[in-house]
This record gives C-alpha cells, sequence and structure tokens, in this order.
C-alpha cells in the first residue's frame, strides 16, 4: 500500500498540486488522469522520489518515507517508468535495461551473459523481438517504450509507476501492455498508470483518481461505477468539449495537389502512388515502419528517394532538406517533439514563431518580438496551453503541452502541405478535439492534409480517406462506410482488403 495525501507543489509561480492524493493498492490498476498540466507528472515524480513534495506526506505501507533519488525509491520496491524518454540510445538495448549501480553489485561487473539471462524472460514477456544488442537509437519510439517499461520491471517492484506508457505505442503493443498488467494484477503489485487514451483506461483500471488544476477532482473510484463521460467531465469540469463541425470542402474536387508517383527509398517505400487534393484530410495508417512516416520524410526533404516523382500544390521543385520544405510551404508536426519539434531551452514565444521566421526566409521583413509575442498568447489560448505566460521555457511545460507549442507554432507559416505525424499524442480529450477542428479547418481552407496517428479511431474521425500502408507498399485504400477504425487495424495487420 502506498499512499500520498495532502502533497503541495509550487514551481516559481505555479501552482502544480494543492493538496493532492492518491492510495496504490497491491493488485490494483490505479488510473491516474486530468488534463495537461493538471498535476500527474508532478506528482508522480513526487511518488518516484525524483521530487521532494513542498507539503504533504508519502506512506509506504504504513510508515512515512521520504526519498531523496529515485534510486532511492527503487530500492524500496516504487519503479517508475516516465513520460519523457530517459535511455541512452548510443548504447544498446542490453546496457540500458541494467543501470550503472546495478553493474557492480558486489564490486563485480554483472558480465553481459548473466545481464541477457535475466532480461530475457523479461523481453519475452513483452514481446520485444529485437536482439538485445541493438543500439536503442535504432528502435522505432514503441519499442523505445517496451525497453524502459523491461527495465522498470526488472526491478521487480512493489508499486510501478507509468506514466503514459501506451500513447506510442500501436494498438498490436497496447494489447501487450493490457496483458503485463493482468499479470502485474494477478502478483500484488499496486500499479499507478497515467494515460489520455480514455477508451483505453475504462477497459483496463480497477479505479480513478482524477486531477483538476493540482486538486482532486475524484480520489479513489471504483471503475464499476464511472463512465467515460463521467470521468471527462471531472477532468474538465463544465467547459464544453464538443468537436466542432466539419466545414463542407470549399474546393473542386480536381484542384491539383500533393502527388507522388512509383516512389522508392530501398528499405522504407517500394512503389508508392499517392494523390492528395487541396482541401483534404488523408489519413496514412499501418504498424510502426510500414511506410506512413517514411512518405511523410520523403514529402518534407528529409528522406531522397532512389525512384519516382513528387508534385507540390505550388509547383516547384522537390524540395532538398527540411528548410527548404518549410520554405517551399510544407508544415511538419513530428511525433519525437524532443529531436524535430521544439527548443526546450527557448520561451514559448519563441518556439511559436520560429517557423515563421524560416518560412519567410530572407525576404521576410524582421517581425516585431511584441507581434509575435501577442500571436504566441493567442495560439497560448486557443489550444489551453497551460502556461505562466509565453516567456514560459517550452522544457517547462508538460509533455501534452509541449506538444501543443510544436502543433500551433506551423498555424503560423500558412502552409500549403500540411503533414501531421501522430500529432495528438499525450495530448488530452478537450485540446484534441481543439486540434482535430484546426486540423478541418486547414483543409477548408484549401491545404493538403496528411495524417498519420498511432489511434486508429483518429484516423477514421478526421480523414477523408486512409492509405494503408503494409511493408513499404500502399495495401488498401479506405472511405465513406469502410474508413473505420476496426477496418484500418484489421488492414494494417495484414488482412487483404477484398
Ligand atoms: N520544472 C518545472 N518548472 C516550472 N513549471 C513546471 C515544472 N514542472 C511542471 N511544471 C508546471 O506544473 C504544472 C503541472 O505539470 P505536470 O507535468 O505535472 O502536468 P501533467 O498532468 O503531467 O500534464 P501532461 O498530461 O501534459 O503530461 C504545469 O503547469 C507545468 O507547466
Ligand atoms: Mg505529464
Amino acid at each position: 500500500m502506498y499512499l500520498a495525501s495532502g502533497i503541495g507543489k509550487r514551481f516559481g509561480g505555479v501552482r502544480a498540486l494543492d493538496g493532492a492524493r492518491i492510495e496504490l493498492r497491491p493488485g490494483s490498476v490505479h488510473a491516474l488522469l486530468g488534463e495537461n498540466g493538471a498535476g500527474k507528472s508532478t506528482l508522480v515524480k513526487i511518488l518516484a522520489g525524483a521530487l521532494p513534495p513542498d507539503e504533504g506526506e508519502l506512506l509506504l505501507n504504513g510508515a512515512p518515507v521520504r526519498f531523496s533519488t529515485t534510486r532511492d525509491a527503487v530500492r524500496r520496491g516504487v519503479a517508475v517508468v516516465s513520460q519523457e524518454p530517459s535511455l541512452f540510445p548510443d548504447l544498446d538495448v542490453l546496457a540500458n535495461l541494467f543501470p550503472a549501480c546495478d553493474l557492480r553489485r558486489g564490486g563485480l561487473l554483472l558480465d553481459r551473459k548473466a545481464m541477457a539471462r535475466k532480461a530475457g524472460p523479461v523481453l519475452d514477456e513483452l514481446e520485444l523481438t529485437r536482439p538485445p544488442t541493438t543500439r536503442v537509437g535504432e528502435l522505432t519510439l514503441a519499442e523505445r517504450q517496451l525497453v524502459e517499461i523491461a527495465r522498470a520491471l526488472l526491478e521487480d517492484p512493489a508499486v510501478l509507476i507509468l506514466d503514459e506508457p501506451t500513447s506510442a505505442l500501436q494498438a498490436d503493443a497496447a494489447a501487450r501492455l493490457l496483458r503485463i498488467l493482468a499479470a502485474l494484477r494477478s502478483r500484488q503489485v499496486a500499479v499507478a498508470y497515467v494515460s489520455h487514451v480514455l477508451e483505453e483506461v475504462v477497459r483496463l483500471c480497477d479505479e480513478v483518481t482524477v486531477l483538476r488544476d493540482g486538486r482532486n477532482a475524484l480520489s479513489a473510484v471504483p471503475m464499476a461505477e464511472l463512465t467515460l463521460e463521467k470521468i471527462v467531465r471531472a477532468m474538465v469540469g463544465d467547459r464544453p468539449t464538443a468537436p466542432a463541425a466539419r466545414p463542407a470542402p470549399s474546393l473542386d474536387a480536381g484542384t491539383a495537389g500533393l502527388r507522388l508517383r512509383g516512389v522508392h527509398v530501398p528499405g522504407h517505400l517500394d512503389g508508392v502512388d499517392l494523390e492528395a487534393r487541396q482541401g483534404e484530410i488523408v489519413g496514412l495508417a499501418g504498424i510502426a515502419g510500414a511506410g506512413q512516416t517514411a512518405v511523410l520524410e520523403v514529402v518534407c526533404g528529409l528522406r531522397i528517394p532512389s525512384a519516382g516523382t513528387l508534385a507540390y500544390p505550388g509547383g516547384g521543385p522537390r524540395p532538398r532538406g527540411l528548410r527548404q520544405a518549410i520554405r517551399a510551404g510544407v508544415a511538419v508536426v513530428p511525433s519525437d517533439r524532443k529531436r524535430l519539434g521544439l527548443m526546450l531551452d527557448k520561451p514559448l514565444w519563441e518556439n511559436i514563431a520560429q517557423v515563421r521566421t524560416v518560412a519567410l526566409g530572407r525576404t521576410g521583413a524582421w517581425v516585431r518580438a511584441k507581434d509575435l509575442r501577442e500571436r504566441a498568447a493567442a495560439a497560448t489560448a486557443r489550444l489551453r496551453i497551460r502556461a505562466s505566460g509565453p516567456d514560459q521555457l517550452a522544457g517547462r511545460l508538460s509533455g501534452g503541452n509541449q506538444q501543443k507549442v510544436v502543433f500551433a507554432k506551423w498555424l503560423e507559416a500558412a502552409p500549403g502541405v500540411v503533414l501531421l505525424d501522430d500529432p495528438t499524442r499525450g495530448v488530452d480529450v478537450a485540446a484534441k478535439a481543439e486540434m482535430h477542428a484546426i486540423v478541418r479547418e486547414l483543409a477548408a481552407e484549401g491545404r493538403v492534409v496528411l495524417l498519420t496517428s498511432t489511434d486508429p479511431a483518429e484516423l477514421a474521425q478526421v480523414c477523408d480517406r486512409v492509405l494503408v500502408f503494409r511493408k513499404g507498399r500502399v495495401a488498401a485504400e479506405l472511405a465513406g462506410e469502410r474508413l473505420t477504425d476496426h477496418e484500418i487495424l484489421h488492414l494494417a495487420h495484414g488482412a487483404n482488403s477484398e
């Protein structure tokens, strides 16, 4: 039993937690929910010894505890998989699974054979098929998350906290995690589970705590007494969350848009034809690495095809590199916000302004900082980015709020082609609906939108058409009544389209 009560935490002027409470019981999977910036990760960090609370107490099996580090917490049986990736990309899987201090038990380095023996069953259980000698930098985001989960499981914890473990996972990997959680439940592990995938939470968890503005809106309510609607209401209060209706397409079906013909990228794409008209939202679906992300990378100049042609709405040649692509009117919202999306050590307004400055390029006049700050403030309000103001450093925002900034900055560029790579990952329900409305507006204004998502329901809901990729090829196309999340999953996993 692990209880946190009366927890308060401030960051400068921001009150992240204010008397928060959560109680984790053995054999129970406890959902910790709330909007972006509600205080979930802060509470997780306090539970895991990564942050000291300003107020309140932690009781582990009835005894007060105060951890000075996360290692300290791990030694007492409290392990965490945190929201932000913490692996070393240059080391292989095995080396990442055993943190340095564990390698020297009794003054001896554990040899890699012993490590592999110990890790084997856990990696098998998680169905991570890559050899443990694979460099972590070569893994997909979903695979990296599995490695993080494996590392936590190897600690054999009594309390396991997962901060958005499935946000980057494909449906099959998520199903895998559900099996693991069932096993943990039967082993009497106390599990806390932070997620924005509420349908999954309802299926998976036994009880629910909801934070709103750092306070409890629900405390340990049994799932049987809740519905999805009740949970959403607890998260957002009385604010309306209904997405805006889709505006009618304003352009003729024939308007020239983006066209790919016979595009080959060795190892990634094998003869892809794709056409997206202006005003159209085209979804690209598939299991990780099936080609959908590679298409986005080709269109934005990050990958050079070995054969095939590309035509852009504005005419013009295929851009060589991201900068040229931006100048040519291509916008990219990447899923890996750490790598491509954000300058974490820069204030919010500079992040939002960055694209505009690049897009204007040489011909662009010097844009006044005051102007940019005002525009940033407007974007912040629309997407409900929870920040102390436009001067807050991007790195200090909560995970979902960082993703909103990445999204917001592309609204500044007035692009002709919008590439969205899993743009709502880790974003709460209300902001997700707002983003969907914005995507529809972008299309209605005549942009070409390509969208990938790890959530097939999102693709079915937002797109006009979805292309399902398999092994670097377009395996099927769905539209109209056939465009459902079920059908997308079915085809992505290799069923034939007929
Ligand atoms: N190191 C920090 N410095 C300043 N403010 C911070 C810091 N860490 C968190 N905050 C602020 O505390 C609040 C709560 O953040 P937290 O990360 O706990 O939210 P969250 O519920 O995990 O959100 P998300 O769903 O987006 O991950 C936010 O307003 C955030 O900006
Ligand atoms: Mg968080």
